[in-house]
This record gives structure tokens, C-alpha cells and sequence, in this order.
């Protein structure tokens, strides 16, 4: 059986997926547009884009849209994600896109890509080296008080 066949749809699927959703981006202000997709254990795509605010700090980043789709219809474990953005240097994650997908999707292949074909990919631990997350919180027992 290949590589595709054991992990469903290929990884250009999930790209398209994001590019198709990069044309949704709402990014008037920025004109940054992008796209990301997450797939889920069971093979459902869930799309998002970037989303821009008048009040800027508002603006809400195409994976965090994602994430939050997947996980407000019943999704609780992925299988990777893939960030499509036109630039010549593949555009990764922000900080605080980093965090939610370590803390939501754990150490998944962060699939980066352009509109060119260029694509990388990237553990979230290369990206996020070191990561906070909730098992800190237990450690001390913090998330009871
Ligand atoms: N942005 C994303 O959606 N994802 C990234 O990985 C990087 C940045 C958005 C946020 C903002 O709408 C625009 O790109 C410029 O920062």
C-alpha cells in the first residue's frame, strides 16, 4: 500500500484545500491574504483564512480561523495542516497560531506553501521548540484552583 494510500488524500489535496480558502481571506488592510487547512484523524478537511479587523488587533489569522472551525464541529484530533500564502519564502505561522496548534494539534507536520508550488514541511516541535502548554499547569495543580 503507498505512502497515500495509508494517510488518505496526498498533501496536495490539503494545499488546494488552503489555496481555494486563501481566496476567502478577508485582508483590506494588510492585503497579506492566507489560507491553512487542517485534516482531521478521520480525513475531514477544515478550511479558514485570514480575517482583518478596523480595529486591528482584532485580526484573526487564517490557522487560528481554522483551528477554530475544526474544533467547534467535534474535532479533536489532527493530522497535519497546511499555510498557503504568495511569497517566495514560505510563510510559517505566527507565534500565537504556533502556541494553538501545538496546544489543539500537537506535534503535527506543518505543511507550508505558495502559490508557486514551493512547499515545506515542518514539525510543530521545529517551530515551536520548548512549547508552554496545559501539562505545566498540572504540575502544579494550578488548573484546579
Ligand atoms: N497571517 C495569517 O493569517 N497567518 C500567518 O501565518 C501569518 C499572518 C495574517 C494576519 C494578517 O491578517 C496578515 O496575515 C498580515 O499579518
Amino acid at each position: 500500500m503507498s505512502q497515500e494510500q495509508q494517510t488518505g488524500k496526498g498533501v496536495g489535496h490539503l494545499i488546494g484545500a488552503a489555496t481555494r480558502a486563501r481566496e476567502c481571506a478577508l485582508a483590506r488592510y494588510s492585503n497579506f491574504c492566507v489560507g491553512a487547512a487542517v485534516e482531521a484523524e478521520d480525513g475531514t478537511v477544515y478550511t479558514g483564512c485570514n480575517i482583518e479587523s478596523a480595529a486591528y488587533e482584532l485580526t484573526m489569522c487564517a490557522e487560528r480561523v481554522t483551528i477554530w472551525k475544526a474544533l467547534s464541529e467535534g474535532a479533536r484530533r489532527f493530522r497535519r495542516i497546511a499555510v498557503v500564502a504568495d511569497t517566495e519564502r514560505l510563510t510559517p505561522p505566527c507565534g500565537a497560531c504556533r502556541q494553538l496548534i501545538w496546544e489543539f494539534c500537537g506535534d503535527i507536520p506543518v505543511v507550508l506553501a505558495n502559490l508557486r508550488g514551493d512547499t515545506e514541511t515542518l514539525l510543530m516541535s521545529e517551530l515551536l521548540p520548548r512549547p508552554f502548554d496545559a501539562d505545566f499547569l498540572e504540575e502544579t495543580g494550578a488548573e484546579k484552583k
